[in-house]
């Protein structure tokens, strides 16, 4: 029998079908695979950790003082523990969730009118951003030849780094990020670099924070990060920023405290707790990610052949080219017809057409229940 001490091989369907949250009840009756939510239990010290602030009534204000709190200073612990970053405390903020981070940079880092690059297909998010503030999209190469003619042509202000990037997985390697970094110093880009599937990067890959490359980088990046992804607290509303950029954080300075908001009690002891004593059952749910996302090809294989899908070098969100199959740009309106809920490849800008993308981070049970669904048998 599996070892599965955190109950992650083995969830229940009724009882994710009754889950609060948006991912199970936007289209009850339905296998839901779309949201980047996960349908695993919490890790155990999270839940002890609330269930303590409970205990207590220890709801009111909080007693941190002023500056980051207890997670961003824990925040600056775990990038140097984990990936040898040492970012600097004084330019750490926390916001209420990475957009929020990513839209005060876009708004304070760039003008209405200015062009903004970016990765296609892209987190569906940073276009509404893009559309809502009145940036001009460029969309940015992956490959690092055409990035720079791109750049030269169109001359973005910013480039919004997605590193991993959602929703292909892709984790930018040392080369890769050296390369971008000399491209933002020549064409004086500055980057905002979402960061948050860092965590869930599978072996051999190994996530290298872009603002780690050396100070000139940092200087010209602003990180948004957040516990929140790789241990499954959304609802809780708590991220951080590292600002290396000196013009956005004297721009911050201006507003008064609170003007932006301020975190949350219940975030920032959960993200404490994720980040102090989460690790273990970390580790177990990406055995488990690592298994379904191989898994996935096997199913994909034999029930949905013309599928065709590359097992991602991070996050739970599988990008499967569903072209072959011949159901038009949106394959997720079959899908969804058979059962499963997708995301929607369009979503995610052009190149998204005859893509969906798939959501595995549950049990293996419930891919097999995903995959066969899907194929309609
Ligand atoms: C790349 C990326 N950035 C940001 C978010 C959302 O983070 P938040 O809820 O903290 O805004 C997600 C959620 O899936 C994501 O994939």
């Amino acid at each position: 029998m599996t070892n599965d001490p955190f109950g992650l091989r083995s969830l229940d369907p009724d009882r994710l079908a009754a889950r609060p949250g948006v991912k199970w009840q936007l289209r009850p009756g339905h296998l839901a695979a779309w949201v980047a939510d996960m349908d695993f239990p919490v890790a155990p010290a999270i839940t002890e950790r609330l269930s303590t602030l409970l205990a207590d009534g220890a709801l009111g204000y909080p007693n941190w003082g002023t500056g980051p709190s207890p997670a961003a200073r824990q925040f600056v612990v775990r990038m140097g523990q984990r990936y040898g970053w040492e970012p600097d405390v004084e330019r750490v903020r926390d916001v209420a969730d990475v957009l929020q981070g990513v839209r005060l940079a876009v708004g304070m880092l760039t003008e209405p009118g200015d062009a903004i690059a970016l990765h296609l297909p892209a987190y569906h998010p940073f276009l509404h951003t893009l559309r809502d503030m009145d940036r001009r999209l460029v969309a940015a190469p992956f490959d690092l030849d055409a990035l720079e003619t791109t750049l030269r042509a169109e001359r973005p202000r910013a480039l919004i780094l997605c590193h991993p990037h959602n929703p292909t997985g892709h984790v930018f390697d040392r080369d890769e990020l050296l390369r971008i970094a000399a491209l933002a110093e020549e064409f004086d880009l500055v980057v905002i670099s979402d960061e948050i599937h860092s965590d869930l990067v599978y072996e051999p890959h190994h996530h290298i924070p872009f603002a780690s490359l050396g100070d000139d980088v940092a200087a010209r990046t602003v990180t948004v990060t957040s516990s929140s992804k790789a241990f499954n607290l959304a609802g809780l509303r708590w991220a951080v920023m590292h600002i290396g950029i000196e013009r956005f954080e004297s721009s911050l300075r201006t507003y008064p405290d609170h003007w932006f908001g301020s975190a949350n009690v219940a975030g920032v002891e959960a993200a404490v707790a994720a980040w102090t004593q989460g690790d273990e059952w970390l580790a177990a749910v990406m055995e488990v990610l690592d298994e379904n996302r191989h898994r996935l090809s096997e199913l994909l294989a034999t029930h949905l052949p013309e599928v065709k899908y590359e097992p991602p070098e991070a996050t739970y969100l599988a990008w499967l080219d569903c072209r072959a199959i011949g159901s038009g740009d949106e394959p997720r309106e079959l899908f969804l017809s058979r059962g499963v809920d997708l995301s929607p490849g369009m979503q995610f800008g052009e190149p998204g057409s005859g893509f969906v993308r798939l959501n595995f981070a549950t049990s293996p049970s419930m891919i097999e229940r995903i995959v066969t669904a899907m194929a309609g048998s």
